[in-house]
């Protein structure tokens, strides 16, 4: 591929999903479209680039994009953020007495962290409403959590033989999660870079593993927009890796009794 035709598919993508490819990353584009090129009819990726940088296909730019997406997930990712939701998260929604409480699982991949957020309700009995709302930029990813089927092979990521016997049941193609799980959840496609206001706020937010692709600049507006859909008070979680520093100021940090660092929207 020629190194100009990367760079202006490096535009393209960082436009549509903030995901900033490093000058290295040639090989991921050739591996990632060529598949698309394949399914498309394309004889090479180089010219369904130049169609797709020509051209407003929408349908073409959409699946592109989903495929330069990186979906890794796992159940109950890092342990500490489910642990606190025991811990902290829900006893405090309990002492103050909340009716409903909301999460959203933003860039939820293929929804094993709202599962397992829901199985972690289900264990502790909670006596409110919980709303679990997952997002993600990626269609396919959206369409396999919303059908919540899931082989041995990833079920075997994380999630232990006790849980998987209580809150799945068998499917043809796999396991298929319980309803007394899926109830809670919701699934649906939104783009971290559209963010806009919901008339109702989130008590907690998880936004793990995702802004690791964004550029300085993305993450800080992301992290803004973010803020404006936390209740007062509301918390952002972020990958093992990740921290606000340098980036907001309208959270502040706090350990977590279980390991690990929440932000705490202030006012
Ligand atoms: C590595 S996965 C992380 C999944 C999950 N949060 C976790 O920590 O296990 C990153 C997800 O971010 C999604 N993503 C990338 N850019 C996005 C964007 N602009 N808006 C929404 N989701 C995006 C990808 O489609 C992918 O499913």
């Amino acid at each position: 591929m020629k190194a100009d035709t990367f760079a202006r598919f490096c535009a393209f993508l960082e436009q549509h999903s903030g995901i900033l490819l490093s000058r290295d990353k040639q090989y991921l584009v050739e591996t990632r479209l060529s598949r698309v090129a394949r399914a498309q009819g394309y004889a090479t990726v180089e010219s369904l680039i130049e169609t797709l940088l020509s051209r407003r296909d929408r349908v073409l730019a959409r699946e592109a994009v989903d495929a330069m997406t990186t979906n890794e997930t796992l159940w109950f990712r890092d342990g500490y953020p489910f642990a606190a939701l025991e811990k902290k998260f829900f006893p405090e929604a309990v002492a103050a007495k909340k009716s409903n409480y909301r999460i959203w699982s933003a860039a939820c991949s293929t929804g094993q962290e709202a599962f397992s957020i829901s199985m972690i309700a289900e264990e502790q009995r909670v006596p409110f409403n919980l709303d679990i709302v997952g997002t993600d930029l990626s269609e396919e990813v959206i369409a396999k959590a919303r059908e919540g089927v899931f082989d041995d092979l990833s079920l075997g990521r994380g999630l232990s033989p006790e849980r998987k016997r209580q809150y799945f049941v068998k499917a043809s193609a796999g396991w298929k999660v319980a309803p007394q799980i899926s109830r809670r959840t919701q699934f649906k496609v939104g783009n971290l870079l559209e963010l806009r206001p919901e008339s109702r706020r989130y008590d907690l937010v998880f936004c793990r593993n995702v802004l690791i692709y964004f550029s300085r600049e993305t993450k800080a507006k992301i992290i803004n927009r973010i803020a404006d859909t936390l209740v007062p008070g509301g918390y952002l979680l972020l990958g093992a890796s990740e921290s606000l520093t340098q980036l907001s100021d309208r959270f502040t940090a706090e350990r977590l009794p279980t390991g690990g660092t929440a932000y705490r929207l202030k006012g």
